[in-house]
């Protein structure tokens, strides 16, 4: 297989990256800074010599854009809405240039395209987008992943096959990642509920995560937006209760409203991505016949905690 991962120098392409090429698969990834030799520059915004390797390809994953983990300035969220729509039309008209069309292209989107919700659960279907949500942030989250999705139809690329993967958050045993910043906010004793702990966290673990790309890739029928998350969300409350477990870790403080919002201020994060409720369920997933290997955060935390240990 001869796969392009755009942005795949973050989180997800580090993760694909080790898979495919321990695979044997041929991965060439597009960065603004190359450092390795499979690496290929680009800016994310316009066409260049970058567009020639897409011919012939198997597989194209794009996963460019500025990370959320971030304060949402009006400048950071130009620079979040830019990286991604620009990034994504850019690929489209390489696309669209090209002789040998890849095969598929596999766009990411995000989970927080659906609304806020705690009572029922957002899916492919018959699922509530939040582009009206409040704060205006959450809203602007929601629009820029429906803008997103859209950007890939921005010219037409009819040769390629098109999945859209609305991604929860990836549990990983990677530094820097959400499972590890969790793990060490426990360790320092402030894993406890945050304003109540009723949000829930939609998620996914990061094996799954790799047998679901490969899933779409086998599944030629699949097209179009497909939920990338378990189906089973956790209140945060839960969700960090079992975490605790299973580092021994007795007892954590509440953090109230005020004192996450505080924290988030500080941090130089947004309210969205701790305070948020995102229920999504993997219908189109679950309705085609995949399964997952750790639908349940007891086991899927297991995994993680023994992996983090071991430096996997
Ligand atoms: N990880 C998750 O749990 C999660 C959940 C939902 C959605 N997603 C989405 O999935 C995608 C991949 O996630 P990730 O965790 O791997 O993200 P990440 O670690 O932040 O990596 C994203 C990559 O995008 C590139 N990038 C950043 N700013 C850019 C810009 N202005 N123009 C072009 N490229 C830019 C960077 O590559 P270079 O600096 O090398 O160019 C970076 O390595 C992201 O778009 C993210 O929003 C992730």
């Amino acid at each position: 297989m001869r796969i392009l991962l755009a942005g795949g120098t973050g989180q997800i392409g580090q993760i694909l990256e080790k898979e495919y090429v321990n695979r044997g698969y041929k991965v060439f990834i597009l960065t603004r800074t190359p450092v390795k030799e499979n690496h290929i520059l680009w800016d994310g915004k316009s066409v260049g010599k970058w567009s020639e390797k897409l011919e012939g390809l198997d597989l194209i994953i794009n996963l460019a854009g500025q990370s959320v983990k971030c304060s949402y300035t009006k400048k950071n969220l130009k620079t979040l809405y830019d990286s991604r729509i620009d990034s994504t039309k850019v690929l489209a008209l390489a696309l669209q240039k090209t002789k040998q069309s890849p095969k598929l292209w596999i766009q990411m989107s995000a989970a927080t395209i659906y609304s806020h919700l705690f009572e029922g659960f957002n899916d492919e279907f018959e699922g509530n987008m939040g582009f009206l949500e409040l704060p205006k942030n959450w809203g602007f989250i929601s629009k820029l992943a429906r803008d997103w999705e859209e950007a890939v139809n921005f010219v037409s690329t009819n040769k390629t096959r098109k999945v859209i993967v609305r991604m929860s958050f990836l549990m990983s045993p990677q530094k820097g990642g959400f499972f590890s910043i969790c793990s060490k906010l426990s360790h320092l004793g402030l894993g406890g509920s945050l304003a109540g702990g009723k949000q829930f966290i939609s998620w996914i673990h990061d094996k799954d995560f790799i047998s679901a790309i490969d899933y779409i890739i086998k599944n030629e029928d699949l097209k179009g937006p497909v939920n990338f998350s378990t189906p089973h969300p956790i209140s945060q409350k839960d969700f960090m209760k079992i975490l605790r477990k299973e580092w021994k870790i007795p007892f954590s403080l509440p953090v109230t409203r005020t004192m996450a919002k505080i924290g988030a201020f500080v941090l130089k994060l947004d309210t969205q991505l701790i305070l948020r409720s995102s229920k999504v369920i993997p219908r189109k997933l679950l309705n085609h016949g995949f399964s997952f290997q750790y639908p349940h955060w007891k086991e899927a935390v297991q995994d993680l905690v023994t992996r983090y240990k071991q430096k996997i």
